[in-house]
């Protein structure tokens, strides 16, 4: 399976496979609750994604030399490390399975493939600012929605609106850092830094608190 391992610095590292379907990967290091977890995914390639992300997030891990603590959702539907020590976050798609780790702080990381319908829906989570802004272009959009998936995950609250509470600041297409601010929720005026990157047809971003 390929793997892009990054250390970002001392306290977090991402990692993001190619899924390969043929490829039957050793998922003994799962919890006891997460092999249960993985059982009740019927669909083949959901399955895939779900275990190929666990597999991300533990070579994240190794990278930090930390060992895997074993993951469950909140209420919210976060992936919480069981020993309460850590902060994770995890994204997958057709093909794709990425994850970052952090040991102080929250993430949140997002993929995406760029897609010409993003074009259509637009309005619903785009503020009329970032409508003036962004190019009519499906990669100028998949950039702006990543970026507020990611800092959706970060968050990890259900009710945060992607267009009414999460506001970009001006990017371009081409950009590798995107910022943005939240306004109306109890985090209101805090700043996030985005980064984003693009891997074959699929936006990569991930953010740190
Ligand atoms: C839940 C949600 C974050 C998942 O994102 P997605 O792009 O569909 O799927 P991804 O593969 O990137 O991410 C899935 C992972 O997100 C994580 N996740 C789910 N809910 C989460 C939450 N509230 N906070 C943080 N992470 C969450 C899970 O780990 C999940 O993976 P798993 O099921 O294997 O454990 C997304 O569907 C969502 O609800 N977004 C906000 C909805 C919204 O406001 N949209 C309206 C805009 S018009």
């Amino acid at each position: 399976m390929q793997t892009k391992i990054e250390k970002i610095d001392a306290s977090s590292a991402l990692a993001i496979k190619i899924i390969e379907s043929q490829q039957e990967e050793d998922l003994d290091f799962l919890s006891f609750r997460e092999k249960l977890s993985y059982a009740n995914i019927s669909h083949i390639e959901k399955r895939k994604e779900w275990a190929t992300a666990r597999l991300a997030i533990k070579d994240a891990l190794e990278v930090l030399h930390i060992p895997y603590p074993g993951f469950f959702k909140d209420e919210h539907g976060k992936s919480q490390s069981m020993t309460g020590n850590g902060y994770v976050s995890l994204s997958h798609t057709e093909g794709f399975a990425g994850a970052i780790f952090h040991r102080e702080l929250p993430v949140g990381i997002d993929m995406d493939f760029i897609r010409e319908k993003i074009l259509r829906i637009g309005f619903r989570f785009l503020d009329p600012s970032e409508l003036d802004f962004l190019e009519k272009d499906p990669l100028h959009y998949t950039l702006a929605w990543s970026a507020k998936e990611s800092i959706f995950k970060c968050q990890g609250r259900r009710g945060v609106s992607f267009r009414e509470n999460i506001l970009l600041e001006p990017f371009e297409p081409g950009a590798t850092v995107i910022k943005a601010k939240i306004r109306g929720t109890e985090f209101a005026d805090h700043y996030y830094k985005v980064q984003a990157r693009i891997l074959q047809d699929v936006v990569l971003t991930y953010t740190i608190w």
